[in-house]
Formats: C-alpha cells, structure tokens, sequence
C-alpha cells in the first residue's frame, strides 16, 4: 500500500526525533458531535436545536443548501458507527449528547425517555465492545427554545446549563468517566456574534461575543461544581470542556505582542478564567477593551466583568485540558487606517491585528485549513508555559476535503504528521499530553459547509438511503498506529488489517 512507504519515511524522522512508541496509558480515539451525524431532527419528542432552525431558515447560508435532518442516519444507524470504532480498535469515542433529544423543553421538569434509551445503548454497547465513551453535552446544537430566551446572552443559561448537565451525570455518570462540558465556545460565540456563520446566526460584534464568552466560562463552571459536589466521590470521573485554538505566530519579529495578544484573545479568553492561578479575563485584553470600549464613548467595557466570587466560582474547574488543533495563523500589527475583517478569521478588531499564513503551508479543500504540523508541538509548548503542568486530552484534530476518495493520501499525512510532533511534544518537551482524538469518525455535517467539505476516516455515501460507511485509507493508517501504540507500525497488524 502507498502509505506503508509514508509509514516507513515517517520512521526515520521519528528515529531523529526520538522514540515512536506512545506511552502505555495514551489513548486513542475518534469524535463525532450530535447534529452532524444523528439526523432524526423531528423523531419521537425530540424539540429544535438551533441547528434545525438555522440550517431551515436560512438555506443560504449553508454551501449546499442542506441540512442535517438525516446526516449520516446514527439515530438508527449508531450500532454500525460503534462497529468502525470497534474494528479500529479505539480505546475511546467521544459522542456529544443532544441537549434538545434528551431534555425537549430545554429544562429538566421532563426527561425523554427516547432520549435516555438513545443514549444508554450507545454507552452500553461502547463498554461492551471496551470503548470508553467521551461524553460532550454542549456541541453547538441549543434547544430552540432556549435560544428564544437569549440563548448564550442570557445570564441565565449558566443554571439552565448546569441543571442540564446534572440530568446527564444522574443518567450516565456511572458508565461516562470523561466529560466536556463545551465544545468551542470560541465557535458558538465568536464566530456566531462576529461572523454569522454558526447558529444562531445573529451578529452583535465586539458585544454579543463577549456576553456568550462570559456566559460559557460560568456554565461550565457550575456544571463542573455540580459534578464536584454531587457525583465525583460516586462516580470518580474527569471534566472539562474543549475549545479549538490555532498556534498563532508572529509574522515577523516586530510582531511578537501583537501575537502574544492574539494568543490571549483566542486561547486565554477561554482558558485564563479557568486554568491561571490568579482566574479571570487574561488581564492585557481585559484592559485593551476596556480602554477601547471608553474611546468608543461607552461608559463601561463591552466585556462584561466577573464579579469576585465568579472569579473563584470558575477558576480552577478542570481535571485536564482538552482542545481542537486544525491549523495555524501568522499575526501582525495593522497599519494605521487599516480595515480590520472579523476575529477570529480575518483579524482582531479590538486588539488591532492581522490574520494570516504563511506562503509555504499547504491549503486543504476547507478555506481555513492550512496544513501546520509543528503549530501542534508549539501551541503545546505554550499552553504548558502559560498554565503549568497539566494534563493535556487532544479532542479533535483532523484534516478537510472536498473528494469522497477513499485513498486518502493527504489525510494519511496529517495525522501522521501532527501525531509525530504530540510525540515530540511528550518526549522532548514533557508536556502531560494523555490521549488524542481523530476528528472524524466518519463524513459528516461539515455545519455551513454542508456535505461539500468532508473529515472522515470512513467516507459516506450520501446519496445512499443506506448512508454506507467505507474505510478510507487514513482508517487503515489510523487503525494500525493504535493497534501498534506507535508511530512504528508494526507489520503483523497492517497484515491483520
Ligand atoms: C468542530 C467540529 C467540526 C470540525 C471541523 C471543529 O470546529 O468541533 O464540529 O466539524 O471542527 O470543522
């Protein structure tokens, strides 16, 4: 096979690089997340998501028109899904629970039992075949009903959230070990308020966003509160939640601070609050604001403050820290007059930045996906520096295209390039990085972009009422670096496979 040769390349950098075996206790999985695979949008008592009416009302905005009514059918079709796992041999699958399948009313006066069967049998069925479900509560799809409220603008939701959560932990707790509360805020508040394309697709820039960036960072916090205090001594789980941070790196040497700011706007506006020692808005953004917030004649900062007690109610709240790596941005400082596009794609209006990449990294078939290996090692260093040492779960990390091919070369690639340089991160730098996880299981709901861009290790046949899921040559690779638990891929298993 092609990349039996790609393998045996990458050993060598590896000799170099030092040592190709993962530690014993790593582990290995693949994502999915609820509105992008189940479909089943309208079945039993299931209510809307946002995503139902955002993906209805406005067709769009979405590339192809589509919508994830059906997606890839896993409502029905999750015993199959569990099967690709099982043959993969993955230690883990994290799966997000829809927050409208199980509680319709958005609240916790009524559970759905649709709901609880959905779930249980996927946790049932994972522990059977000895896979350890990851469990996310929050990935992108709020009941509709709730967002009617103000959704992620409502101070409100931190509770809403964390009665939620606490239906979740009663119901699954005894079997789910490894919780996320969040997945990307960054996404469903940056990107929702500034750009408009996530749901609820309502734009209030450089306000809306950072009321929702508040409102997550106290959610999150109550729900793992709620864990801390009713379930962990029963249950003895991990939480935390998982944003998607890109390595951001100056363009040239004069531009260091402007990088260093875009780092605290992109990583520490989600993670200060949480995982510094002091807890907060990472001070120098909180201070830019506020400044630019009086010259814009406001007579307060449009980032709303934490109060003291919120400040110790969040800080603090995790057992790890998990993120999404995809790619790399370069930074420079705007020029005087400069129009600045909307953070965080194009630029920081608030911190007076620009957005960019390098000429020598190669684009994807997705716009924003250039390809930068060593931006994982780097974005790792900097974590490590920045919060200590803790321990590091990679929840989503995976590469786009817009060809079902199932020889998949340049996906093979990108995982075996980004999972050398988490080798080299553990092995030369010692960062605590405990697991890594593919994103995706299988070709999904790529959000706007509809069914164009796809990211899965098993390509599906949309067109197919069946939905039939195939291999593609990065499930292979995959697979053969799990069962061998090293970069050196073992030929007895690439035979078996
Ligand atoms: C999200 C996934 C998404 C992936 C690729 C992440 O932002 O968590 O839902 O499919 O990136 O775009």
């Amino acid at each position: 096979m092609w990349w039996l040769k790609a393998v045996a390349i990458s050993l060598s950098v590896c000799a170099v690089l030092g040592g190709r075996d993962f530690p014993p206790e790593f582990i290995f999985g693949a994502a999915s997340a609820a509105y992008q695979v189940e479909g089943a949008w309208n079945v039993n008592d299931k209510s809307l998501s946002i995503w139902d009416y955002f993906a209805h009302t406005y067709p769009e905005k979405i590339i192809d028109r589509s919508t994830g009514d059906v997606a890839c059918d896993s409502y029905y079709k999750w015993k199959t899904d569990i099967e690709l796992a099982s043959k993969m041999g993955l230690h883990f699958y994290r799966f997000s629970i829809s927050w409208p399948r199980l509680l319709p009313s958005g609240f916790p006066n009524y559970i759905s039992e649709d709901g609880k069967r959905y779930y249980n049998n996927i946790i049932n069925t994972l522990l059977e075949k000895r896979i350890q479900p990851v469990v996310t509560l929050y990935h992108f799809d709020l009941p509709q009903s709730l967002q009617d409220l103000g959704g992620w603008t409502n101070p409100l939701i931190a509770d809403w959230f964390a009665n939620y959560a606490r239906v979740a932990f009663s119901l699954f707790g005894d079997r789910v070990k490894i919780w996320i509360t969040l997945n990307e805020p960054i996404s469903f508040c940056d990107i929702a308020y500034n750009v408009g394309t996530q749901a609820p697709g309502y734009i209030s820039p450089g306000v809306g966003n950072y009321i929702c960036n508040k409102n997550t960072m106290l959610a999150h916090a109550k729900a793992y509160r709620v864990y801390d205090k009713e379930f962990r001594s029963k249950q003895n789980g991990k939480v935390s939640l998982s944003n998607q941070f890109f390595w951001l790196e100056p363009d040239t040497k004069s531009d260091e601070q402007a990088a260093e700011n875009a780092r605290q706007l992109m990583v520490g506006m989600y993670s200060h609050p949480i995982f510094s020692k002091q807890g907060g808005w990472p001070p120098v953004i909180e201070r830019i604001i506020a400044e630019k917030s009086k010259e814009e004649g406001f007579p307060y900062s449009r980032l709303p403050a934490f109060t003291e007690e919120e400040i110790e109610l969040v800080k603090g709240t995790y057992d790890f820290m998990g993120f999404n790596f995809y790619t790399s941005r370069t930074v420079r400082n705007a020029k005087p007059g400069e129009e600045i596009g909307a953070w965080p794609f194009e630029g920081g209006p608030d911190i007076n930045i620009i957005l960019g990449v390098r000429g020598e990294w190669n684009n994807t078939d997705a716009w924003w996906l250039y390809i930068t290996p060593d931006g994982i090692r780097k974005l790792l260093g900097w974590l490590k520096k920045e919060y200590g040492d803790i321990e590091f779960l990679i929840t989503e990390n995976g590469c786009a295209s817009s060809s079902p091919d199932v020889d998949d070369e340049v996906r093979v690639q990108y995982y075996k390039e980004h999972l050398e340089q988490v080798l080299v991160s553990i092995n030369e730098d010692k960062v605590r990085v405990t697991g890594y996880t593919a994103w995706t299981l299988m070709d999904n709901y790529e959000w706007t972009d509809g069914y164009s861009i796809k990211f899965g290790l098993h390509y599906v046949d949309f067109n197919d009422p069946n939905r039939t899921r195939t291999p593609r040559a990065s499930a292979e690779y995959y697979a053969s670096v799990v069962k061998s638990h090293s970069l050196d891929v073992n030929n007895k298993i690439i035979d078996e496979l």
